[in-house]
Parts: structure tokens; sequence; C-alpha cells
């Protein structure tokens, strides 16, 4: 089933109309579906041994990340959503993420994958008997399916996290995919380097959205001054004339505490870059292969792409601006659920959900330009902007204050619009995602952007 749940457009008293509760039973069992169907491929491509080694100490060992999505599938929908009794209460604190550093997980009393598999599939049978039947209705957590959608896109999110580990783990390649299409090269060759967002009021954030987690909550007016922005991601091509302008060894370009990590880990290049004999090659999923110019760059930290735009004489965007860019419609003046408009993705609009295993190269996807014609704001690379990541005013911790509240502050940067490993549920105009200004391994890039009147 791949139907459409429905436009969710924000109205006036921020309440979610035009969604039936078999159409958001559909949506819920679908984005389960295909969430599972991922979870399963990235742990049945590798051998057990595998499964239970930790490929890199900021990573779970893979079989850790499977039993981990059964049990929150577990607490949340077999126990609190469906009143049911618990079926393995006894490993709740093994798989509690707030309790165990990823390092030190390989070390717990883990189920052994064969027993990990059989838990979680056993979790998902009595879950959808609870969802053929739930109302959909009843209270926060039910209204609207919520807790069905937050399961899913913990999962699909948990889907990218193993991903990121196979990028990690050394060996031959254990997945595939099809190559990403080719942007169309005339229309490419035709756009332009950035693309103005007139000032103006726009909507932020999102009531309406059924399955929005409580930090895209609620929706808000914010006044954006004029900018300009990137009309396509930064690329491999424009990153390597930073590299080779000196950009790795020049002070000037660099916050103090990017300059302190690129000096203390040796770092002048994005990570799983070399150069071998003259030529920039990369390992992407156990495959050594030469740098494409075309394609967004991947793997930099927030200072890594701080830098750069220092260095281009530009700067980030706020997360304000990304957002506006990706949703305001100048013609209606109301917020879109995506650049492209309210329907859900689809594989000619965005490159998501582990479909292809790269981003996709600059300019592609014209069907999923923004009203203005920015381009691949959705999916091929999560987009570093300048913004820590902070409550909208009115914010409500919701279900629990580890879900944001606890991340809240100074420490984390915002990342928009969701990378190629990311799945449909958990990619929207209005969701958020935060990390470390040091992080490498994820499927981060960035687009610059500069204030209308500078130069
Ligand atoms: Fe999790």
């Amino acid at each position: 089933m791949t139907e459409n749940a429905g436009t969710p457009a924000e109205t006036a008293d921020g309440t979610t109309d035009g969604i039936s509760v078999d159409a958001l039973r559909r949506r819920a069992f679908d984005a389960l579906t295909t969430a599972r169907e991922r979870t399963a491929l990235l742990t049945s491509c590798v051998d057990e041994p595998e499964l239970t080694a930790q490929h890199s100490p900021l990573m779970s060992p893979l079989v850790w990340d499977l039993a981990h999505i059964g049990n929150q599938e577990e607490q949340w929908l077999l126990r609190t959503v469906g009143g049911r009794e618990a079926v393995r209460p006894e490993i709740d604190s093994v798989y509690d993420a707030f309790e165990h550093p990823r390092a030190l997980r390989p070390t717990l009393p883990l189920l052994a994958p064969r027993e990990a598999r059989a838990y979680a599939s056993d979790i998902r049978g009595r879950v959808l008997d609870i969802l053929d039947s739930s109302p959909l209705r009843g209270g926060p957590l039910l209204d609207a399916g919520f807790a069905f959608g937050m399961i899913a896109q913990h999962e699909q999110q948990h889907d990218e996290t193993m991903l990121i580990t196979h990028q990690l783990r050394r060996g031959p390649a254990a997945l595939t995919a099809p190559e990403p299409p080719a942007a169309e090269p005339v229309d490419a060759a035709d756009l332009p380097a950035e693309i103005l967002i007139p000032a103006g009021q726009f909507t932020m954030g999102t009531s309406a959205e059924p399955w929005a987690l409580d930090n895209e909550r609620p929706a808000h007016h914010r006044l954006v001054p004029a900018f300009h922005l990137d009309t396509v991601p930064v690329t491999n091509g424009d990153y390597l004339r930073f590299i080779e302008d000196g950009g790795y060894t020049d002070e000037r370009w660099w916050a103090p505490a990017g300059w302190d990590q690129i000096r203390e880990h040796d770092i002048a290049a994005p990570l799983f870059w070399r150069r071998e004999a003259g030529q920039w090659t990369r390992r992407r999923f156990g495959t050594v292969e030469p740098v494409p110019a075309d394609e967004p760059v991947l793997h930099v930290s927030w200072y890594e792409a701080d830098a750069y735009a220092r260095w281009a004489g530009r700067r980030l965007p706020t997360e304000e601006e990304w957002e506006k860019a990706a949703r305001h419609d100048p013609v209606s003046g109301r917020s879109r659920r995506y650049p492209w408009g309210d329907e859900d993705p689809t594989p000619e609009r965005a490159n998501l959900g582990q479909r292809h295993l790269r981003p996709a190269p600059a300019g592609s996807y014209p069907r999923g330009a923004s009203p203005l014609g920015v381009r691949q704001l959705i999916g091929d690379v999560w987009e570093w902007t300048s913004s820590d990541f902070l409550p909208y005013p009115g914010f409500v911790a919701f279900p629990y204050r580890e879900y944001s509240e606890v991340f809240f502050g100074g420490a984390h940067k915002v990342l928009r619009g969701g990378s190629f490993a990311v799945g449909d549920v958990a990619s929207r105009g209005t969701f958020r995602n935060w990390d470390l200004p040091v992080r490498r391994q994820i499927f981060a890039g960035f687009r610059t952007a500069r204030s209308a009147g500078d130069a």
C-alpha cells in the first residue's frame, strides 16, 4: 500500500484536516512495513559475527539496533498504546539508549541475532493486531496514530544509523543499490548559482502534521529578512577547490573549536576521502572510487561546512531561512509540507529511503524543486544550518523529555532536509535533526547563503 495519507494543510486553528482514520491506518502500516523491510536487509546482508561486532566505537553493534527497535515498539505500541502485558520487560534496560553509551553496548548481555530477529518480529505481529483494531483517537498518543508514526520514524531513523555502521564497517561491500537518476544536463547547467528568497513573514513549524514530533511544534510566524540561498548543495568539486586553496591550513576560516579538531585529528578532507597517486578517492560502503565532482559533498562536520562557507565569502543558512526556502509558497502565502507541495515524497521528487546508496548529482530532481526553484532540499544529504537546536515558542515536551528537550541548547547544531539514507516518513519540511558540530560519519553536507545586500 502506498496511498497518500492526505494533505494536512495548516489550518487557521492548527487542526489536522482531510485525513480519514483508514488512510492513517494504511499510512502507519506502510511506514512500519517499509522500515522493517529495510531493517531486515541491513541486518541480513552480513553474517552473525559482523552483526555482533562493533565496527566503530561511534556506533552500536547492528544486533543492538535490531533488538532496540523491537523493544521501543514493545514499550510504546504494545504496552502503552495497546495496554498489553509486557513480553520481555527484563531487557528494557539493556536497550535503553540513555543508560548505555554506544561504545559500551557490545559489553551488554545482548540478545543473539536469531533471538533479536524473532523478538522484533513477534512484537511486530502483535502491534499490527493492535493497529488493526485501534480507533486512532482517544488521547495525544493515539490521535491520528501519532505513536505508530513515532515508532515508524524511530525505526527509519535507526535504519539510517545502521547504514552509517555499514559505511564505517571495513571489508567488502555487503549492500548494493541502483545508481540515482542522472541530473538532467541541460537543465542543471542552466540553473542559477543562488536564488533570492524575498523578505517577509512565513509560518515555521507545524501544528497540523499528524506525526510531527514535539520539536517541530507548534506552527508560529517568523519574519525572515531577504537572503540568497545556493540552488543546489555544495558539491565535491566545489569543496575540492576549498581544499586545494589551502582551506584546511588557514586558521582564518575556522571556528576555534573546529581549528582544534582538524589539527588534533589531522583532518584535511571529508571523512572517507584519500588522495592516491594525485587523485582523490573515497570509500563508500566497501568500494573505493574516484570522488565524483558533481555530487553533493558528504561526511563533513559542521566546522568544515562553516569554514567552507566563510572561505567562499558566504555563511551557512539559519534554520528558519532553510525552512522558509523549503516550505513558503510566495503565491498563496502558506507553508507547504514539502518544497514541491503537500503530496508525500515520490522517487521522482527526492532521493530518500536508501533507494540509492549515494546522493544524486547536484541539479537533480527538478520535480522536487521549491516554488522559487531551490533543488534537493529534501533527500540526498542532511544540510547543516548555522542554528543551535532550540525549542520553538510554545514548545511542550511530548511524549517524554528525552525525545528532544534534553538536547536543546548550544551543544547541538540543526540539520535539515534528510539524506538518501532516511525514510520518507522521517523527512519533511518541518523535520529537525541535530548533532554535535564535530560529527563527520553522518550523511551530512550543506549549502551556503548570504544576506541580501551583502556582496
Ligand atoms: Fe532509538
